[in-house]
Formats: C-alpha cells, sequence, structure tokens
C-alpha cells in the first residue's frame, strides 16, 4: 500500500459519498468501453453543434448591450471581460424567456445565473440547511447531482414516492408529517414535473395543482428542475410549469440551458422570488440571499459564457422553442424509434417492461433480474452497450431490477444497434435466472 498522507475519513464525508463517485463511476466507464453504443449519455445531440455560432452570439449580446441598453463601447467591454454583477448580466434576457415561453412573469431581481444548474441546486440547498434538524424531501427515483448537492451541504435526503404520476401525493403528506413527527423539519421537495430524471414520468395538470395546493397547505416549498420541458413527444402538448401556476411563491424554479443552448457555455439560473426579511429590516427576494452565497462560491457566472446564451436567446427573440425546433424533433424521433424498438425485441405481456414517455430523453426498462455496476461493466465489455443502472438515483443503495436507456446523443441507427445488443444481453440473464424471453 503507497503511503499516505490524508485519510479520506478526515475529509468532508460527502468525498467518499456513493452519489458523488455516481457520475464519475458512469463516465469512466464509457470511457473504458470507447467502442461500446452509450445508451448512458444524457449529453445533448451533437449533430447540430456549430462553435462558429458563438462569435455570432457573442455578437449579438454586445450589439444588444450598445443598441437596446445603451452601453458605451468601454461599457460594454467592462460587462464582458470585467468581474460582474454577482446575481448575473442576462437575467433580464432570461425573464423576457419565461414570459415567451412558460407565459411566467418573473422579476429579473429574483433570478441569479448560475454556472450551470448545478450551481443553482448547491446554492438553493446551502441556503435552505439552517440547521441538522433540516431535510430534503425529494421524488424516487431522483437525479444524482441533486443527491450530491444535498451531501455537500450536510442535508438528509428523504424518498418520496414517484409513481407513473410523477409524485406520489399521500406519501408526500405523510413524509412531511412524519419528518415533523421527529422533530425535524422538511424544508422543501424537489421535483422534475417534465419528462423527469431518470424516469421520463410527467404530472399532469390536474397533479401540479394539487401539488401547489399540498405545498401551500403544509407550508412546503417546491424545487422545480425543468432541463427538459422543451422536448415534448410527437403530438404531446407542453404544460405550464409549476412556476408558471404558482401563485403563492411556494416554487423555487432552476432552469439549465445545456440542453437547449449548449452544455459547454455551463449556464443555468434559479429563480428565487420568495420574501427574505434580512436581519437589517428590508425585505428583498431569496435571490439576493443566494447571491451572497454564489459570490462566496464562483463570484459570478463567466459573463462571456453569459453572453453566448444571451446571444443565443436573441437570436429567436427569446425563445427557446422557437431556436430548439431541430433537436426537439431529432429527440421525439429517436423516443419513438427506442419505443418502438423496444416492442419488437420484447413480447408484450413478457417479463421485460419500460414505460413511454411523453417525452425527454429518458426510458426506463424494468427486468427479472438485478441490475447492478458489475452487470453494466459486463455489459459493455462483452455485448458491446451503456446504459445507466438504475440503483443510482436511489439513495438507499439496494439492488433496483431496472435501467435507464437515454436517446439523446444517439441516431436511430445506433438506437437499432444499442437494442439489439441490449436485448442479447437481457435473452442471457433471463435464461441465468431461469425467466421465460
Ligand atoms: C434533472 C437535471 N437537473 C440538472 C442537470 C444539470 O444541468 P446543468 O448542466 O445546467 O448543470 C441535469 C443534467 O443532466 C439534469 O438531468
Amino acid at each position: 500500500m503507497e503511503p499516505v498522507d490524508l485519510a479520506v475519513s478526515a475529509l468532508h464525508p460527502s468525498v467518499d459519498d456513493p452519489a458523488l463517485n455516481s457520475m464519475n463511476f458512469l463516465n469512466e466507464v464509457a470511457q473504458h468501453y470507447p467502442d461500446a453504443v452509450s445508451l448512458a449519455a444524457g449529453r445533448p445531440y451533437e449533430e447540430f453543434f456549430d462553435s462558429a455560432v458563438l462569435h455570432e452570439h457573442l455578437d449579438a449580446f454586445r450589439r444588444h448591450l450598445a443598441d437596446d441598453l445603451g452601453l458605451s463601447r468601454a461599457q460594454v467591454d467592462r460587462a464582458l471581460l470585467q468581474y460582474g454583477r454577482t446575481k448575473g448580466i442576462v437575467h433580464h434576457l432570461i425573464a423576457r424567456n419565461l414570459a415567451v415561453d412558460e407565459r411566467l412573469t418573473v422579476d429579473p431581481e429574483a433570478i441569479v445565473v448560475t454556472v450551470g444548474c448545478q450551481e443553482a441546486m448547491f446554492l438553493v440547498l446551502r441556503a435552505l440547511r439552517a440547521g441538522p434538524r433540516d431535510v430534503l424531501l425529494a421524488v424516487a427515483p431522483t437525479y444524482v447531482g441533486l443527491t450530491g448537492a444535498a451531501r455537500l451541504v450536510d442535508l438528509p435526503v428523504r424518498p418520496v414516492g414517484g409513481g407513473p404520476d410523477g409524485i406520489d401525493l399521500a406519501d408526500l403528506r405523510a413524509q412531511v408529517h412524519r419528518a415533523r413527527a421527529e422533530g425535524l423539519r422538511p424544508r422543501a421537495c424537489y421535483v422534475m414535473p417534465d419528462f423527469a430524471n431518470p424516469s421520463g414520468v410527467r404530472m399532469d395538470l390536474a397533479q401540479r395543482r394539487r401539488l401547489l395546493d399540498l405545498a401551500a397547505e403544509e407550508d412546503l416549498l417546491l424545487i422545480e428542475d425543468n432541463p427538459y420541458g422543451l422536448f415534448p413527444a410527437a403530438g404531446a402538448e407542453r404544460l405550464p410549469t409549476l412556476k408558471a401556476l404558482d401563485t403563492r411563491r411556494r416554487v423555487v424554479y432552476l432552469g439549465s440551458f445545456a440542453k437547449t443552448v449548449l452544455p459547454g457555455a455551463r449556464v443555468g439560473y434559479v429563480v428565487a422570488d420568495q420574501r427574505v426579511a434580512g436581519s437589517d429590516g428590508t425585505v428583498g427576494p431569496l435571490a439576493d440571499q443566494l447571491a451572497k452565497i454564489k459570490s462566496m462560491v464562483t463570484v459570478n457566472t463567466s459573463p462571456v459564457s453569459q453572453a453566448v446564451i444571451g446571444g443565443a436567446l436573441l437570436a429567436h427573440d427569446c425563445s427557446l422553442v422557437a431556436a430548439t425546433a431541430r433537436e426537439r424533433a431529432a429527440y421525439a424521433r429517436n423516443l419513438r424509434h427506442l419505443a418502438d424498438g423496444l416492442a419488437r425485441r420484447f413480447p408484450a405481456g413478457g417479463p421485460v417492461r419500460w414505460n413511454v414517455p411523453a417525452g425527454g430523453f429518458f426510458v426506463v426498462v424494468t427486468v427479472p433480474f438485478g441490475v447492478d455496476d458489475a452487470l453494466l461493466h459486463r455489459s459493455a465489455r462483452e455485448y458491446g452497450v451503456l446504459w445507466t443502472p438504475m440503483a443510482h438515483f436511489y439513495d438507499a443503495g439496494a439492488p433496483v431490477n431496472a435501467l435507464r436507456l437515454s436517446v439523446s446523443a444517439v441516431t436511430p441507427e445506433e438506437i437499432d444497434v444499442g437494442l439489439d445488443r441490449l436485448a442479447a444481453l437481457i435473452t442471457d440473464e433471463l435464461a441465468a435466472v431461469g425467466a421465460p424471453a
């Protein structure tokens, strides 16, 4: 054994937590088997990537600062090249985007532009975790980035049943009551109402309203994460976000430009319009408190990255619905292709089941055998196909008989090859456990 200078047990417990190892593990497996078809990656489609547009976006944003906002040449340069406003410089364009695409009116001052949605998640959880009695509720299965961010701030995450409606409201109420009976303080419930990662499930309109009512009755905040809402399947309608339906300031809304513009810019945001009375007696949006935390984490989001996103927004009159027409068509096509491909390879009523989401990137396949990291390794090595064990999205670490497939970063041809390989693996596993194919 090599000599060590620091024991991992002497570091913050999060660094040795499975939630923080999950993304690295999955990336490493993918790197280890570069020839495997990846139905694992939740990255956006690369066919439409074109780095030449970066310059166009930057120029569009510079023109916007000069022509629309009346900044001088020196002020434009300062805005792009200097340290900047902690809450960001494209907040007004994000507010316009939300008005145009989501019919959501927000005060730009209630927006903090962040280094990806991931930072937004961290800021919100850091702010809400005020003491050791605080807990977070989250629909299970949940996004591993949320669990990891909660670990960083020592905020325990308690699962709430998801199910076909997106959230089991009776269980949510029961979890709130149980936590309070234990002397704990549930600070918020994290939800992904639109095509959740990993379940693909979305909440219907009535369920959204019921969830908002329950949050008001139980005096609970909701953290709404919405990276996939612009990608309904062909023929499916978009639904209003929880935040657009929220008349009681119950919802903290997390946004990401990773899937709608480009992930490399690393820009996301949080809308936090909850009123907070400061110790000096002034009242302002929660966003102001989040900005204080941000100032000590990333200081401000790169203005160059923000300018790229700002320019991309301006190119389509701040409508990302308009900007993402090609991507939406590609994801819808792939989702259809995957669902049809599964139906062709696995008989209806058989032991292999899957959901057919109304949009987004992800489908969950349920099988009658354990699905763990060892099986993923074997799948990659012997069958040449990658997917994600669903156990990564549950906090308990218990084995789960399901895997997540993603359609976002593959072509229909790759989906066919990947499904052939997956079918071979599943057939062999079914034979091994003695289940009929
Ligand atoms: C549900 C969910 N939230 C947040 C993120 C992270 O977004 P960003 O890349 O903007 O940090 C992802 C990325 O896959 C996600 O699936």
